[in-house]
């Protein structure tokens, strides 16, 4: 009989589950996605969030299960996020998890969302499941921004973080500048593509000499003023044609892929990794993409870009990570509550 581990992760905007067999097979991956209900508030809400969980959770995991072809009696182990990440989301899926693991009487998994997205690479075919340590990890989503040294699955070591904005962040904002939408990735990603990069030079900010962080902040203001005028937070695009705002689209992603990639080879230069794995929905930026496979492959880098479907948030990395925690004897009681708090600084979880 496989080892099945059943995960669940409702740290955002994203109800998610997932059945993964042996560590290695994802039998089942279901996200609902709650894009409608926060779309009109150019943002998430996090009071609508706790609530569409609530409403979707029980559904997902038996979506999960169905899709799966498994049994609640045949789930050997329960994962769930406990954080970090918005508190009300996450406990909706922690009492779930509680719930679900006194029921059938399985052991409980905590597992950090940040360290879930810095294996997830691991999912990648033609292997799936097998360790791609050691790495650096480069998590870029909508509420982080890192760089982590993986040595194995339980031994995950920040490296570097935003001290500001993360990536995303900056990504949704200036979408909103550039009244393109929400979530705004996606859309300044596709306007970027007819615009030219060295058109406008905004600031590539780096905090302080050796340290491998990241700063957004300035490189918005930078974007704000540029399209407002110098001093200005309100104001419209409506002077703007479409060629001007793809170039202010394609500089402000190369103003931002710039540092995040330097910084990346640095860290695997630093600490000897072979190789860089990429997580985190910014992961999908086509310009990220092409620049980190440019630079690894002149620095003889190995380079692994995490599939789509596990790099926005998703439960089959937290039930991935789950297994490896589990194996190692990681399980916690079932008082178990939700921490809206990154566990840090410099963390090792071996
Ligand atoms: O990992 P994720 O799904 O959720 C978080 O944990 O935050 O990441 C969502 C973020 C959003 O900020 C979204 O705008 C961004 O990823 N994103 C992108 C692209 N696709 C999604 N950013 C840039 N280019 C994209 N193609
Ligand atoms: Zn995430």
């Amino acid at each position: 009989m496989p080892d099945i581990v059943l995960a669940i992760e409702t740290s955002c905007d994203e109800t998610a589950a997932a059945v993964l067999a042996d560590g290695r097979i994802v039998r089942s991956n279901i996200v609902a996605s709650q894009e409608s209900v926060h779309t009109r508030f150019g943002g998430v809400v996090p009071e609508l969030a706790a609530r569409a969980h609530v409403e979707s959770i029980r559904g997902i995991i038996e979506h999960a299960l169905h899709t799966a072809g498994v049994t609640y009696r045949e789930v050997d182990a329960v994962a769930v996020t406990d954080g970090p990440g918005l508190v009300g989301s996450l406990l909706v899926g922690v009492a779930a998890a509680r719930t679900l693991a006194w029921l059938l009487d399985r052991p409980l998994v905590p597992v950090d969302h940040i360290d879930a997205h810095a294996v997830s690479a691991a999912l990648t075919p033609p292997t799936p499941g097998s360790p791609r340590w050691p790495a650096v990890a480069l998590v870029v989503s909508g509420g982080h921004t890192s760089l982590y040294h993986v040595r194995d699955w339980l031994n995950v070591q920040l490296l570097g973080q935003t001290t500001d904005d993360a990536a995303g962040e900056a990504f949704d904002k200036v979408a909103a500048i550039l009244e393109l939408g929400y979530p705004g990735g996606p859309l300044v990603d596709r306007l970027a593509r007819d615009g030219n990069p060295a058109a406008i030079h905004f600031p590539r900010t780096r905090p302080d000499g050796d340290s491998l962080d990241f700063s957004f902040s300035g490189l918005k203001t930078a974007v704000l003023y540029h399209v407002y005028g110098r001093g200005r937070k309100y104001g419209s695009v409506a002077h703007l044609s479409r060629a001007q705002l793809a170039d202010i689209a394609a500089s402000f992603q190369a103003a931002l892929v710039e540092p995040l990639v330097e910084r990346t080879i640095e860290a695997a230069q630093r600490v000897g990794a072979p190789r860089v794995v990429v997580g985190g929905g910014v992961a999908a930026n086509g310009a990220l993409r092409s620049a980190l496979a440019g630079a690894c492959a002149v620095a003889g880098l190995e380079l692994i870009l995490t599939p789509m479907a596990f790099c926005t948030d998703n439960a089959a990395m937290i039930a991935l990570l789950g297994h490896h925690l589990w194996k190692a004897g990681r399980t916690c009681d079932l008082d178990l509550e939700p921490r809206s708090g990154l566990r840090r600084p410099a963390r090792s979880v071996g």
